[in-house]
């Protein structure tokens, strides 16, 4: 059995990998923030994989629509023997794209990168089985820290699907890129899973499910602190807000505090004093157009091959090729 390697490039203490720095420079200064990466922990990989199978929210279902139409094409035309995922979580889509790599004889190795270890072994088992003649090298990290370890491998294709990339900030996101782009050799390859610019209303129902999944996914945030630095958030006296920012062009999830709050967070030794209707920033989910895709990529040394969308074209796949 090709069993799988696992390297942890990421703590197992959140507290001590990041969380407490990312505490206190988001919920300590104004407006308050909290990175998403801390929404992932076991029970929020798990929410989030239930977001996916809801109804409303189109971007799994079209994705996978694109990947399926996709998936042979790019494994015919792609020259990497290696591929990376970023933010990988099951991988469940991705066997689309490892499959017709693994028909066409050319998956020697598979790189999924995600911050949940968990939800990273079990993954690379199932991986590891379905791929036999394919070694998966799983890594528990940040994408946006540990991209350097992904130099070592060439000729690859990076796979980063789902509208990962659309959490970040716009700064961050080149930055991401720029460092991306750099831990590629020329021919290394991108492809990219983008969630399209559409109409407000389709978008906030996608991010407002009614059974309240999306709700109790951002919520699960103040969970994982008040877990891991012992802080004392009453969950339930917030109320989730979800709204279009039609200008910056993303989601931004919220969640508001519906009376003052005093909140303790010692394990960050931070203490906020929170008014009534006062907000945290949890999530922005950033929405593309194609030229704004291509104007980033192509900035970085990312040249545009194809893009891909669905039928209703509400989302797209973009292949890349580092010059
Ligand atoms: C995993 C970041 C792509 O932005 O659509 C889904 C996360 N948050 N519903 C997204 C998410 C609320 C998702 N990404």
């Amino acid at each position: 059995m090709n069993a799988p390697r696992i390297d942890v490039l990421l703590q197992s203490n959140w507290a001590a990998a990041g969380l407490v720095e990312d505490v206190r420079r988001g919920l300590g200064s104004q407006p308050r923030t909290l990175p998403p990466k801390w929404l992932y922990d076991d029970a929020g990989s798990r929410l989030f994989d239930e977001i996916t199978r809801l109804p409303e929210y189109y971007p799994t279902e079209c994705e996978r629509t694109i990947l399926r139409e996709a998936a042979g094409d790019i494994a015919a035309t792609s020259r990497a023997t290696t591929v990376v995922e970023l933010g990988s979580g099951t991988s469940d889509k991705t066997r689309l794209l490892l499959d017709a790599f693994a028909d066409a004889g050319r998956l020697d190795r598979f790189v999924p990168v995600d911050v949940s270890e968990e939800t990273l072994r079990e993954a690379a088992d199932m991986l590891a089985a379905r791929y036999p003649a394919t070694s998966v090298e799983a890594v528990v990290g940040d994408f946006t820290l540990h991209l350097g370890h992904l130099a070592r491998y060439s000729p690859k294709l990076v796979a980063f699907l789902g509208g990962t990339i659309g959490n970040l900030y716009v700064e961050e996101r080149g930055a991401f890129l720029g460092a991306l782009a750099d831990s590629m050799e020329a021919g290394d390859e991108l492809l990219l899973g983008t969630d399209l610019v559409k109409d407000a209303d389709r978008l906030i129902t996608a991010y407002d499910d009614p059974g309240g999944v999306t709700e109790a996914f951002v919520k699960n945030s103040l969970h994982v602190l008040n877990r891991e630095l012992d802080a004392d958030f009453d969950v339930d006296a917030f109320s989730y807000v979800p709204f279009w920012d039609r200008r910056m062009q993303r989601m931004d999830l919220r969640l508001r505090a519906e009376m003052p709050q005093h909140v303790t967070i010692p394990g960050a030794d931070l203490d906020l004093d929170l008014f009534s209707g006062e907000e945290i920033r949890v999530e922005i989910s950033t929405k593309f157009t194609e030229e704004r895709l291509r104007e980033e990529l192509e900035a970085v040394g990312l040249e545009i091959q194809r893009i891909w969308t669905d039928p209703t074209a509400s989302f797209a796949v973009t292949l890349a090729r580092r010059t």
